[in-house]
């Protein structure tokens, strides 16, 4: 019979980005299925307006849907940021995004209430990091800065690079002179480039990758829900299934240099005909 605790879950992105919360997923919660969407022919999405970040993730929900997902993680800031409110209205299945468990651990870990966000423009101007943290600790003072070259810079695969470290001189200069306490990685590549901004930033900054955060709420959402997947269902073959919207090679070279997961299969796929 049919075990809806046997499903996957349903995780997607602009792109490359989303498989740093997949690589969180995977180390804590190994026993669940995934099957993900990287929309490679439509990124950035950090650049669009929110009714197309809305309609793309809508086409990209619908498809999960035709997978039998049994909850969804939207693991992209923009659209975590943009669409989350809307596909949780329209959908019926659970569903969590990278944010508001960004901000939780952000406020927690912040000893002076000084928190810098960086992110996608889209991110940026939605100003949802800064609702949801004061939210949490209306004292806080929240500071947000877009770093668009970040995207580019990891898709060229160019973590430790000096130019990289150029880039994020100029980007956080200005979170340096504020004396932030805490940083949010608020965009899903930005942990990629992690040890590069810590250099930049410095030591006593806490660096905060809301991946790691999401896969604990995942775990709880699941179990809460009663559709966590029992040690003993553990799927042995093909636990993991990849799906993009175009360039599937560059994507599987990609994912199998940051994943501990050895990809061999990524499909592409016709996103507009859902
Ligand atoms: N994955 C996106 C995010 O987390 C960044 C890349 C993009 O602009 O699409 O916001």
């Amino acid at each position: 019979m049919y075990e809806v605790r046997e499903a996957p879950i349903g995780v997607f992105d602009s792109g490359v980005g989303g498989l740093t919360v997949v690589r969180e997923i995977m180390r804590q919660i190994p026993q669940e299925r995934i099957v993900y969407f990287g929309d490679t022919a439509r990124v950035p999405y950090g650049t669009k307006s929110r009714d197309t970040v809305i309609r793309y993730s809508r086409q990209i929900v619908r498809f999960l849907k035709t997978r039998n997902v049994k909850a969804i993680v939207i693991a992209c800031n923009t659209a975590s940021a943009y669409a989350l409110e809307t596909l949780q209205e329209e959908t019926d299945l659970p569903m969590i995004g990278v944010v508001k468990p960004g901000a939780r651990v952000a406020s927690r870990a912040s000893t002076g209430g000084k928190i810098g966000v960086i992110a996608t423009e889209a991110t940026v101007g939605s100003h949802i990091y800064r609702e949801y943290i004061q939210g949490l600790k209306p004292e806080s003072k929240v500071f947000e800065k877009a770093c668009p070259l970040f995207v580019s810079l990891v898709e060229e695969g160019w973590l430790k690079d000096p130019i990289t470290e150029a880039v994020a001189q100029r980007y956080l200069q200005e979170m340096k002179e504020l004396h932030i306490d805490t940083l949010i990685l608020g965009c899903t590549h930005y942990p990629l480039i992690q040890s590069t901004v810590r250099k930049v930033i410095g030591e006593e900054v806490a660096l905060i990758n809301p991946a790691y955060e999401t896969a604990i709420e995942l775990r709880e959402l699941l179990k809460r829900e009663k559709i966590d997947n029992q040690e003993h269902h553990k799927i042995e073959k093909n636990p993991y299934e990849f799906f993009v919207s175009d360039a599937a090679e560059r994507f599987k070279t990609f994912a199998n240099s940051i994943l501990d997961y050895d990809i061999t299969n990524t499909r592409q796929i016709n996103i507009e005909e859902y």
